[in-house]
């Protein structure tokens, strides 16, 4: 199982990358923990280390979240990615105080927030045009089995070629739905594990006439 790279840039080598902007998206509502950037510093640089290797082997044009919460994740796409679009989908209304923040100071092309239980908006949620699927998603919403499960189901039904989930190392429910994903969707296959006490998995799609072993 491949690991991320330890020479691998972590978001605190990316350049533009602005502490200050995490700290008013992580102060914009009171409630919650556990994002991107509410972490140990060694879990920082671990987790967009490894997330920066796998968006870099995406190359998205448009990126897919469940739970927003702060929307730290947009903003490292945002600084990673600065030309992928983000539809994010997440419970927490006052999220949409985040997305505006970030789309204020960087501008287009803007983050979409999606509020709601993604069972249900990401269940109602097309790529619209043939031609602009999703490249990538991050699946960090609801950490009980039938939420992940069903994030993970849309990201099968949208056909996504890169999925990443988090907390597959710290919360048993996820690592479950993960564990029965991967049974049922064979067309996928993990091809990476993150080191950190979160664990992140990357999932791959195979290509059309790549079997599954
Ligand atoms: C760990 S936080 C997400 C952190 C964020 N993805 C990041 O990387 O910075 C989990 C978020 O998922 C949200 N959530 C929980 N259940 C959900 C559901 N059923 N639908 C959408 N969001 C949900 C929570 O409200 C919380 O804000």
């Amino acid at each position: 199982m491949l690991h991320a790279d330890l020479q691998a840039p972590s978001v605190f080598d990316l350049p533009g990358f602005a502490p200050e902007l995490v700290q008013a998206l992580t102060d914009a509502f009171e409630q919650g923990e556990g994002s991107t950037f509410q972490n140990s510093r060694a879990g920082i640089v671990e987790q967009t280390r490894f997330l920066l290797a796998a968006l870099r082997a995406a190359a998205p044009r448009r990126v897919l979240e469940t739970g927003t919460h702060k929307a730290h994740f947009c903003y490292l796409v945002r600084l990673a990615c600065p030309d992928a679009r983000i539809d994010t989908f997440g419970l927490d209304p006052e999220s949409q105080r985040c997305v505006d923040l970030l789309n204020a100071r960087l501008g287009p092309p803007l983050v979409t927030f999606h509020p709601g239980d993604s069972k249900a908006t990401l269940a109602a949620f097309e790529a619209r045009e043939p031609e602009e699927t999703i490249d990538f998603a991050w699946v960090d919403g609801g950490h009980d089995l039938a939420t992940c499960s069903r994030d993970l189901e849309h990201c099968a039904r949208l056909r996504v070629p890169h999925v990443c989930v988090d907390d597959v190392r710290g919360e048993p429910q996820v690592a479950r739905a993960l564990q029965a994903f991967l049974a049922t969707h064979r067309e996928y296959e993990q091809v990476a594990f993150s080191r950190d006490q979160r664990g992140i998995a990357h999932l791959r799609r195979r290509a059309a006439g790549e079997g599954a072993t």
